[in-house]
């Protein structure tokens, strides 16, 4: 094989382009090598190996608990059963409280968990943080409005950026993380009107979840869809198993609503 073998399979480039060509990308979350086939099988672009897992297949109550060795387990498995969709795994609580850490743990995502890109929630203190592992050859998806990481300090799983100053504060953490080198962005439960002009202001694609129709894709927990989630399932995700002949047909169901913009609809957004 040559050392300048193409990458087969959706890259970051290729995301991009999508965004260019105003084609919208779907993104699912898995934690293992079946559904991550399935994923592919779908013609998912994007499969997040979320830090979800913590609530959906370990059963805590919150993203807290889990750590880079069980990102690194999941994200192993899921890299086994991929083969066309891109792969970003989560960077866990407290895995990138400066860039010493976060540069440690990344590699660590990429190396023993094969990530081709990593994610990391957080607004403008993250900034000097996705310099560095931009620097380092290290693609980072950036995640702002509701964060999970953060619940405890939230108090609650609410919309974000409602208000003026709290808008603002997004786009300016938006830009800032684009200059950054973020090559990425999720934007979790926050006005579709916000969610847009943030879309239209970075040239980055934009992947929402509760974030209405307007941002270059879509992203949900694979368990939201499958309408097996443990709690009540949040306003911003649909059951596409009722009504499909089996799992993946909801899958590819839900692939094709996000590409055709019939997902989400104004009754899934704020
Ligand atoms: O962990 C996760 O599944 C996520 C999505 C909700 C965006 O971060």
């Amino acid at each position: 094989m040559s050392v300048y073998t193409e990458q087969c399979g959706i890259t970051v480039r290729t995301v991009k382009q999508m965004k260019q060509r105003g084609e919208k990308i779907a993104c699912l979350t898995a934690y293992d090598a079946t559904f991550a086939a399935v994923l592919d099988a779908a013609g998912m672009d994007v499969i997040l190996v979320g830090d979800s897992l913590g609530m959906v297949i370990q059963g805590h109550q919150t993203t807290v608990p889990v750590t880079v060795d069980d990102m690194i387990y999941h994200a192993k498995a899921v890299a086994r059963g991929a083969r066309r969709a891109l792969r970003i795994v989560d960077m866990p609580f407290m895995s990138y409280v400066d860039s010493a850490h976060a540069m440690a743990n990344a590699a660590r995502l990429m190396q023993e968990g094969g990530a081709q890109m990593v994610k990391l929630e957080g607004g403008e203190t993250q900034v000097e943080i996705v310099r560095q592992l931009d620097a380092h050859g290290i693609p980072v998806c950036a995640h702002l409005g509701l964060q999970p990481q953060s619940i405890h300090k939230l108090g609650g799983y609410r919309v974000q950026g409602r208000d003026e100053p709290g808008a603002k504060m997004m786009l300016d953490a938006a830009s800032a993380l684009e200059a950054a080198g973020a090559e990425l962005l999720v934007l979790e439960c926050i006005p579709a009107a916000l969610a847009a002009q943030i879309t239209m202001n970075t040239s980055i694609p934009v992947i929402g979840i509760g974030a209405g129709v307007s941002c270059d894709g879509q992203v949900l927990v694979l368990h939201d869809i499958l309408g097996i989630s443990l709690d009540k399932a949040p306003r911003f995700t649909r059951n596409f198993l009722t009504g499909a002949t089996g799992i993946p047909d909801a899958i590819e169901q839900y692939a094709r609503a996000v590409k055709d913009k019939r997902f989400p609809s104004a009754e899934h957004s704020f």
